[in-house]
């Protein structure tokens, strides 16, 4: 498919308004320079997401999401670049000519590199051959049946896309041959394998295809289930490709991705084919890991959509420590958790096959566990009840659990459930809790006390929730901080700007990661021969996390003064802060020297400590710059 030239691109964007475009889904409001509406992002009841007419830009300040008109569409509708650029035209009644869009055009977005753009090509081509051979090939026959007796109605295949692998060893290799594409690349895409004679065939063989997304829904790899008694590996999955990572992948996070703002909540399954039994159900806000335990990555993109997670695994003992195993890093991420818990013997996908999709929802609905139930639940199966050591062990981990909770009502309820069950009375029980909270509190202060240290050096990831909290904690934001953030925001609105910083700065980078990020895009932006416009530059930023640093950037007020000067105060205290830094870390060093008994490695420590502290009263703030932080 061509490209869109630049210069349309441009067009459109100038003789667009977003407030008009965004107008037309969320309903608008002015207040002072901006439009403020309810945000579509992320659930929520007070206005949090402005729209900027001058900036031609939106930003949410409760979810952190900001773009342009373009990146608008590409989340709220899941369009491609190329998709929204069609709909903003056509939305804004625009006369251009633009390229005809290919029915399943949803990997033009640009700036992808052309072999991960070829490669999720050549994953589409792929799907579509599955499909097409599970659908309408006599080879195809018994997988389709499978599927069927599976319970899986056609609307459900298709929508999953989901294919058929047939039991040959050149299904896709001569398919793509016959295309003239590069079948080294398909090697290295995970869908063919290379042998060691050197010939090339196919990885997936006699096998049910499901097509697997990313989490901006771009076609990145399958897992292939056998369907009849053939021996191996129940599934197959792509293996780690530059564009396959596990460890990132949850699946139908982006297809979910509406459903689960809707709800405020994921539902967190085993098996991606629970996410499609659930799908069927009505959840539209199932996902599923890839066969591996939760990652932080995963935690990551669970978080940028959500708070609340409900875990549904299998109902055996394997099901119940994963669940335990995921509550647990999710609550550390601060997620709401609630666990429904199964029947043995029983997954999501079976239940719903057993008790049909109403009780499943239901039972999603009004039986979940609370985390703390489950957490109960859990240490209780580990003890014998029968024996009385175990059993005033289980209490005394209960009464541990119980004293986390923060309200009262909700600590009662457990107490009560306890003294029910072992015909303790309340009060016993109190007086026991009462004990556990202590050794909590006791076990809390020990952890702050440790951290002494750390919690003056910055909070290892600040950049993020920075953004979102801006406005309202900007009195507490610190000078070095403000002084990057104006910094970065007088570059991208203004070129002349932007050079004198540059050359202010010379090798001097920023703290905040986010921001060196976008300074080096920004060098590369205007190179390119751009000229500055916030809007233009986020259509030249893929990932999505930086254009929200730039909608945040736009939305916060410019200082007064815009001068050299100015400029070089704010570079000053960038510098300023970076050397206590570094004294910070060199005086930790000195206290871990001393603990270890290496004198002559605290001595030296300590010279440099002083040396660094000489620096910093003398204004001598280039001295930190040679090292690397
Ligand atoms: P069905 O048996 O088809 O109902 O699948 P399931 O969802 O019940 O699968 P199961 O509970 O056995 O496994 C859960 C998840 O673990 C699957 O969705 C896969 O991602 C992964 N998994 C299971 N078996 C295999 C395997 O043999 N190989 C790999 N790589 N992953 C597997
Ligand atoms: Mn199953």
């Amino acid at each position: 498919m061509r490209r869109i030239p630049e210069e349309t691109i441009d067009r459109i964007r100038n003789q667009t308004d977003i407030v008009d475009i965004i107008g037309h889904y969320v309903q608008l409001k002015k207040q002072g320079r901006n439009y403020i509406g309810l945000c579509p992002f992320h659930g929520e009841k007070t206005p949090s997401f402005s729209v900027s007419p001058e900036k031609q830009i939106f930003h949410c300040f409760g979810c952190g999401k900001g773009g342009n008109v373009f990146s608008f569409l590409m989340e709220h509708d899941h369009l491609t670049f190329t998709e929204a650029v069609h709909k903003v035209a056509e939305l804004s009644h625009l006369d251009v000519e633009l390229p005809q869009l290919a029915s399943d055009d949803s990997a033009a977005v640009p700036k992808e590199t052309s072999e991960t753009h070829k490669m999720i090509e050549m994953h589409q081509l792929a799907a579509k051959l599955y499909h097409y051979l599970l659908l309408e090939t006599e080879e195809g026959l018994e997988a389709l049946n499978y599927l069927k007796e599976r319970g899986m109605s056609e609307e459900l295949i298709q929508t999953f896309q989901i294919g058929f692998a047939p039991n040959h060893h050149a299904t896709i290799t001569s398919f793509f041959e016959k295309r003239d594409l590069d079948l080294h690349l398909a090697v290295a895409a995970g869908l063919l394998s290379e042998r060691d004679n050197g010939d090339i065939v196919d990885r997936f063989r006699n096998r049910i295809m499901f097509p697997i997304t990313d989490d901006r829904g771009q076609l990145v790899g399958f897992s292939g289930r056998l369907y009849n008694q053939e021996e191996g590996p129940k599934y197959l999955n792509s293996p780690e490709t530059p564009i396959f990572n596990k460890r990132k992948l949850l699946y139908h996070f982006s297809e979910g991705r509406q459903s689960i703002r809707k709800y405020e909540e994921v539902l967190l399954l085993e098996g991606f084919m629970d996410v499609i039994s659930v799908s069927e159900a009505g959840l539209l806000n199932g996902i599923a890991s890839m066969g591996t335990s939760l990652t932080e990555e995963h935690i990551g993109l669970i978080k940028r959509v959500a708070n609340r997670a409900v875990i549904c695994y299998d109902g055996d003992s394997a099901g119940i420590e994963a669940a335990f195993k995921a509550g647990s890093l999710l609550a550390q991420a601060k997620i709401e958790i609630y666990v429904l818990s199964l029947p043995s013997g029983k997954d999501p996908d079976e239940y719903i096959r057993t008790y049909g999709a109403d009780k499943f929802q239901t039972f999603y609905t009004h039986e979940r566990q609370t985390w703390t139930a489950f957490k109960l639940y859990y240490l209780s199966r580990k003890r014998n009840m029968a024996n009385d050591t175990e059993r005033l062990a289980y209490i005394d981990e209960a009464l541990f659990e119980i004293g986390k909770i923060d309200q009262a009502v909700e600590r009662e309820l457990y107490l009560k459930q306890l003294s029910d069950e072992f015909d303790i009375t309340i009060p016993t029980l109190k007086e026991q809790l009462q004990r556990a909270v202590q050794e909590l509190s006791r076990q809390k202060s020990r952890v702050t006390e440790s951290h002494d240290f750390s919690n003056m050096l910055p909070p290892p990831d600040e950049s993020f929730d920075d953004f979102q909290t801006m406005p309202k904690e900007k009195g507490r934001r610190e000078a070095h901080f403000v002084a990057e953030q104006h910094l970065m925001k007088a570059m991208i609105e203004n070129q002349d700007a932007f050079s004198q910083i540059h050359q202010l700065l010379e090798s001097s980078r920023f703290y905040n990661d986010d921001f060196q990020a976008l300074y080096t895009h920004l060098i590369a932006y205007y190179l390119d021969g751009n000229e500055a416009s916030a809007s233009r530059f986020m259509d030249y930023l893929t990932d999505m996390r930086l254009k929200n640093v730039v909608s945040s950037l736009e939305m916060i007020e410019s200082p007064e003064e815009q001068t050299m000067e100015a400029y070089s105060d704010y570079i000053l205290s960038m510098k300023k802060y970076r050397l206590e830094i570094k004294i910070k870390q060199k005086e930790q060093e000195v206290h871990e020297k001393m603990r270890l008994q290496d004198h002559e490695g605290a001595i030296k420590a300590s010279t440099e400590v002083i040396l660094l502290r000489k620096s910093l009263a003398n204004k001598d703030y280039d001295f930190a710059d040679d090292e690397t932080f």
